[in-house]
């Protein structure tokens, strides 16, 4: 029997990259059954609703979803609907590898470490108020069991993925309870893993250090701002954002998706690059144990990028979002 997934290509360039990862994963396997539903503006525009019923229900069915961005107004009107997914399935843990591939131009050849961000807790809790017309407040919420849980995550990621070395980022010097108890609860963990090293490095610091020596550097663990911040920095040493891809992962339940956004100033310009949701999609295949369709379209993917004439504008290349796909179709 065929394994829904529910897709979400979600706003703005979305749509074309999603479609083109799925249509890749179609080619490598016939054990997808894509349920595809709609999430934000697409939604809204659709159902009146920024995140329908149908899709929630849709999730919570198949366990997996593969997502595309979500345009979020900035400063004013609806919450992000991606915080909200994660908070509502309890997506504790957002994985980021940071990977540089062979024919990609960018700032790191052979870099690869991977960060992982707490995802339900820290100032994306959403709990801000304005206190007088000229004060706002935000409440920054770090709790033992998160940190912790996202600590033990960090070490089996590197047992599982043969990486010697936790580093957890965090502003304790200054914030001395919240981000305090998020190291602590990081070094408490450290002690059942005495076979992998660990350290900490205060978030401003580990910023430089990331951008002047990232091979120091194999998994990462930061509270969700942190890590937010470091990931997309992180993507600016491989490449950009077009080769950046993610998943949240809860208890039973997680979601794919690129890291970056909707991209609104190249949408329908059909040359965004895919590459990001393919890498999600890889990701997905690995994590449901479809791991030849996986490496299938891995390879297939290493040999396009190697050849720099085959790439898409914002790696410095000419093709369009479909010529890309085809590309990588072609191998397969
Ligand atoms: P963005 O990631 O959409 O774009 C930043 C820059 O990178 C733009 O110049 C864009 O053209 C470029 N870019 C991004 N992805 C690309 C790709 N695949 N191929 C080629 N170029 C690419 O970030 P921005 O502009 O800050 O956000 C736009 C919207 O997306 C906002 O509403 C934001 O809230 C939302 N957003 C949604 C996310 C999600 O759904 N997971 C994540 C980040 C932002």
């Amino acid at each position: 029997m065929k394994r829904k997934i529910t897709l979400i290509t979600g706003d703005g360039i979305g749509l074309e990259i999603m479609h083109a990862a799925a249509n890749i994963i179609d080619k490598a396997t016939n054990n997808i059954q894509w349920e595809e539903v709609s999430a934000g503006y697409t939604a809204y525009e659709k159902f009146g609703e920024l995140l329908p019923e149908e899709t929630i229900k849709s999730i919570e069915r198949n366990k997996i979803a593969f997502k595309g961005p979500i345009t979020t107004p900035v400063g004013k009107g609806f919450r992000s609907i991606n915080v909200l997914l994660r908070q509502r399935f309890n997506l504790y843990c957002n994985l980021r590898p940071v990977k540089s591939f062979e024919g990609v131009n960018c700032l790191y050849k052979n870099l690869d470490l991977v960060i992982i961000r707490e995802n339900s807790e820290d100032l994306y809790k959403g709990i801000e108020h304005m206190i007088t017309d000229a004060a706002a407040e935000s409440i920054k919420i770090i709790t033992r069991g998160a940190s912790e849980r996202i600590a033990d995550f960090a070490f089996k990621t590197a047992e599982k993925e043969k990486r010697g070395k936790v580093t957890l980022t965090h502003k304790a010097n200054i914030m001395k309870l919240t981000d305090g108890l998020f190291l602590e609860s990081g070094q408490k963990i450290s002690q059942n893993y005495p076979h992998i090293n660990f350290e900490d490095v205060i978030v401003d610091a580990m910023s430089m250090k990331l951008v002047m020596n990232p091979y120091d550097y194999e998994v990462i663990v930061a509270p969700n701002l942190y890590g937010d911040i470091l990931s997309d920095m992180a993507a600016g040493l491989v490449g950009g954002l077009g080769m950046a891809p993610s998943a949240n992962i809860g208890e039973d339940i997680a979601i794919f998706e690129p890291v970056h956004g909707s991209a609104p100033d190249i949408a329908g310009k059909n040359i965004a690059n895919p590459t990001a949701a393919i890498l999600s999609g890889i990701m997905m295949l690995k994590y449901i144990g479809e791991e030849t369709a996986a490496i299938k379209i891995e390879d297939a993917l290493k040999i396009v990028l190697k050849n720099n004439n085959l790439h898409t504008k914002d790696i410095g290349g000419r093709l369009s979002t479909t010529e890309f796909k085809e590309e990588i179709i072609k191998l397969l």
